[in-house]
Order: C-alpha cells, then structure tokens, then sequence
C-alpha cells in the first residue's frame, strides 16, 4: 500500500463506522429522475431536492434534449472558446435580457462560474469580503485566487447576514478595492440575505458585490428572478451568478453582469476556458424552462410559495425547530448527530427522502434533516413527509427537549 492508500483508509475512519452500523446516509442511488423515484426497488418522494419548480421532468423539457441530442449529441468535445453553438448563444442573450442584466455566460457548472468570476476579478489590488456562511464555491474562488502568485488578494469574512461587520470589514480593509460576496438564500439554513441592507453598506463604500442567487432564482420574485426582483434593486448589484441545477432542470452555470465583466471573465477564466461546453441537450432543458418562465413564472413561483407556506405552518404547528429559515428551504434541526441519523433512516423506510446534514458539514449541536419544499410535491406528499415526521420526531426525542445521553468511548 503506497501512503495515499494508507491516508486514505486512515481518514475514512468514520465513514466505515457509520456503514458498519448501518446508518450511513449518502449516495444512495436513485432508479429514476424526478421527484418521485425509488430506491432498491422502494419508492420514495424526495425532499432534499433542489428542483423547486418540479421542471426538470416536464415533457416540454425531456422533448427539447431528445431534440438536441439529435442536433448535437451530448458532447462538443472542446471548451467554450472552440465549442460554442448557437444554441448556447441564444440562450445567454435571453436569459441577460430576463434577468435584467446587459450581459450573461454560461459556465459547464455554477461552481465553476462563481470560482472563476472570482479568480479573475481578484488581484493584489482587491480585498475579498464574504460572508462567513459562503457556499463552497465562493471559499474556493476566494482561497484559489489568494494562493495564485500575483493575484494574491486580502480575504476577509462578515459576520453571517450582518450588515453592520461588513460595513466594519468594509472600513478596514487594506486594498484599494473592495468586492463583497453573499448569498440570495443560504443553501443549509434557508434564510435569505438582507440584501437591501448590505447593499446600502456595499454602496457607502463604493464596492461592488457579487450575489449568488442559486437558490433563489426561481423560487424569489414575483416571476422567479430572484432576491433582485423580490426585493427591487435591479442594477445595484452589478454581477449574479447563478446555476441551472435547481429551477433549471440540468446542469450549468450562469453569470450575469455588464458587457465588459462578462466579455472578461471569458477571456481569463480558466474554469471557463479551461473545461469542456456545456452539451447541448442541457442548454435545451434550460431555454425551455426559461420559456416556461417568461409565460408563467408568476403563477409558478406563487404556486411554491403556497406548498411552503403549507409545509411552514404544519411543522410549526407540530412542534419542529426550522432554524433560521424564511424560505422553501426549512431545515428540521435535530441538534443531535445520532437523532438525525435515525429520522432520515426512519423517514427512508417509509418512502421519504431527507438528508441529514451533519458535522463538518454545519456545526456540532446545528445537526438537521434537510428538507426542502418544491412546486413538484404534492398535498399527499407533504402531508406524508409530515405524518412521519410527527412520529419519529416524538419517537427519536427531535419533538421536545430531551438529549441523549453521551456514547460511551
Ligand atoms: C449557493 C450555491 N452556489 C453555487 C452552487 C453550485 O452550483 P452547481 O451545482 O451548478 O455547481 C450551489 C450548489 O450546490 C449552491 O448551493
């Protein structure tokens, strides 16, 4: 065994333990898509989906990549720079002009459009400040461009949603310019940002920021733009990045801002330039759920809201701890390890899918089901997820005050 082997074993001591007592949670593969699929043959209603609009099965959509793949197939075999279809240019003048901004790219994933909107706009001159609960591809773009010789950027963190240290960050950063990084909606803990306070800190200073609204395009806004929309502050957040593997049904990432940034972080990019295009039939699914937008986005997004409202008010109603949450995304707080472990396990057997998100993934004692609601899910779904919800909280002590007593070393 050579040492990766050795390090590798070693450090997944605790993956081993959790499969050996039958509690381990993750990857469990599904036997279709959608929102209603199965597992081993069971089938299950999945609630820690992020296809809010319940899309991304739609026969409109299946019809349009069947179409593509005709067309295209399902690979360009290049990058953007010597891949590029017309398919993928009509989609990005579109979705600009529907989002309100003068210019978009589309990126293969919205990881990689955050990690290289932020590598490429970062340099020695820049002093980075992101929110302390930052998405994995925020972190990334950030320590990535703070590693790179030359670039090498001063890096400082907000209080989580506190307008009041990002003003203080803002104060004392020790570069020339500022660019500020937060979230629309948190992805863990479903509270949205108060953006119209930290864009007011953002603008006494003079720094621009970058919003990443994955989680609330679609789902915020009167017709599903996102926390711009919602809460009218079109052109003062000057980029949004964003991704199509939530409301739009696929895969893909999608940055938006004025001609120039967009047009450079092309040309300097490297997650963009240096990884394949997006294939087509993806760019298909996403053009027609934006057509499905530009109709009926209204009548879409109110139907979610409706649904979240529902679920809201029932677990509230029972007793469950939602955290911090003002969204569709309504994380049960089980603030135990073990009781989070045992519900998804309890929930599972009887069809209902809820991942526990568990340490290093959120603090100790912050241990929860991840539960989201989605346009998609039905009353009986919902009222399903809520009857077992009921028991096992009771059953598993989520319900209540009481701890369990420490495992014994
Ligand atoms: C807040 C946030 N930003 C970015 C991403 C990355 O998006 P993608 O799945 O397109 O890489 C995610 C996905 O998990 C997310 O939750």
């Amino acid at each position: 065994m050579s040492w990766i082997d050795e390090k590798a074993y070693a450090e997944l001591a605790r993956v081993r333990e959790a499969r050996e007592k039958q509690v381990y949670p993750y990857f469990k593969p599904f036997e279709s898509g959608g929102l209603h699929s199965s597992i081993g043959g069971r089938p299950v209603v999945n609630f820690s989906s992020n296809d809010y609009l319940g899309l991304t099965t739609h026969p409109k959509v299946k019809e349009a990549s069947k179409a593509a793949v005709d067309l295209f197939s399902c690979g360009l075999s290049s990058s953007r720079v010597q891949a590029t279809t017309t398919a993928h240019v009509e989609l990005e003048e579109r979705l600009a002009e529907w989002f309100g901004f003068e210019a978009c790219v589309l990126f293969t994933t919205g990881y990689q459009a955050m990690v290289g909107t932020i590598m490429s706009l970062a340099d020695k001159d820049t002093t980075l400040i992101l929110d302390n609960l930052s998405h994995a591809c925020i972190l990334d773009g950030t320590f990535l461009a703070a590693g790179t010789p030359m670039r090498q950027p001063e890096v400082r963190f907000f209080n989580h949603n506190s307008a009041r240290s990002l003003r203080r960050c803002l104060r004392t950063k020790q570069r020339k310019n500022a660019l500020v990084l937060f979230e629309g909606i948190y992805s863990l803990d479903g509270d949205e940002a108060p953006i119209t306070e930290l864009v007011e800190a953002a603008e006494e200073f003079g720094a621009p920021m970058i919003c990443d609204d994955a989680h609330g395009t679609g789902t915020l806004g009167k017709g599903g733009r996102g926390i711009l929309e919602k809460y009218d502050l079109g052109g003062r957040v000057p980029v949004v990045v964003s991704t199509f593997s939530k409301t739009f049904g696929g895969i893909g990432g999608i940055l938006l801002g004025s001609s120039d940034v967009v047009e450079h972080v092309k040309h300097y990019a490297r997650s963009f330039l240096f990884s394949a295009s997006l294939p087509v039939p993806v760019v298909a699914a996403a053009a027609t759920i934006l057509t499905m937008l530009e109709e009926e986005g209204e009548a879409l997004v109110q139907e979610l809201h409706e649904k979240s409202d529902y679920m809201r008010g029932r677990l509230l109603e029972i007793g469950f701890d939602l955290g911090k949450s003002n969204s569709h995304i309504m994380p049960v707080m089980c603030r135990d390890e073990r009781k989070a472990l045992f519900m998804h396990i309890a929930l599972l057997e009887g069809g209902v899918m809820m991942v526990p998100i568990t340490y290093p993934g959120v603090k100790k004692g912050e241990e929860r089901l991840r539960l989201n609601v989605t346009r998609g899910h039905t009353r009986e779904d919902m009222d399903k997820a809520l009857d077992l919800l009921s028991s096992y909280g009771e059953a598993f002590f989520v319900l209540g005050d009481v701890e369990l007593e420490p495992l014994e070393e």
